[in-house]
């Protein structure tokens, strides 16, 4: 497929995710106060950006481990369908949990690994995601944490791709397209 032509008009500067990421951070640690080690399990790939810079900022003992889950393909529309395509390497019984993930959209993606996660029996699950769409939801969930809410627009850096693209800029920026 051929991408028309957009540009990448910033909406969240490098600056203002950083200062963010800071105030979640401290939130996380007095979450986890009492705990020996946090798994910290970033969602493939969208969050391996966002990952990076929040486990740099956590004073906490963490293990890091990922997870894949299948959402969109080379479009920008959400399937309902949650596949798992790389499964986490450690076992999380009796440990705690953060699930880390870019955008909560539909929401149908953290619900299902919420779920997957949940009957692995952790002591303790939370989530916390960089982005949250509260207009486009379908799925009963949310973050216990949220970096940003954002209104309906497609949005692509700091991780975060259209099609394989855009993930290394340093910013988040919306998708406009410059052609109709
Ligand atoms: P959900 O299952 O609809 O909540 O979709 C979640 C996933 O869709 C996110 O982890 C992203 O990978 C992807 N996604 C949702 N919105 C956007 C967007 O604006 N830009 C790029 N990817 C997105
Ligand atoms: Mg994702």
């Amino acid at each position: 497929m051929t991408q028309r032509p957009y540009v990448v008009d910033q909406m969240i500067s490098a600056k203002t995710i950083a200062a963010r990421i800071e105030d979640l951070a401290r939130e996380i640690e007095t979450e986890f106060a009492s705990v020996d080690k946090l798994v910290v399990v970033g969602l493939l790939r969208g969050s391996f950006v966002f990952i990076a810079d929040l486990v740099r900022e956590l004073n906490l003992d963490v293990e890091v481990d990922f997870l894949e889950a299948s959402s969109y393909g080379n479009a920008t529309e959400s399937s309902r369908e949650v596949r798992i395509l790389k499964d986490l390497r450690g076992g999380i019984e009796g440990r705690d949990v953060l699930v880390v993930e870019d955008i909560v959209d539909t929401g149908h993606t953290m619900k299902h690994v919420l779920g997957l996660l949940n009957a692995r029996k952790p002591h303790k699950l939370r989530s916390i995601a960089l982005l949250d769409k509260p207009s486009r939801r379908e799925a009963d969930v949310r973050a216990d944490w949220t970096g940003f809410e954002i209104p309906d627009e497609f949005v692509v850096g700091y991780g975060i791709d259209f099609a394989q693209h855009n993930r290394n800029l340093p910013f988040i920026g919306k998708v406009r397209f410059t052609e109709d």
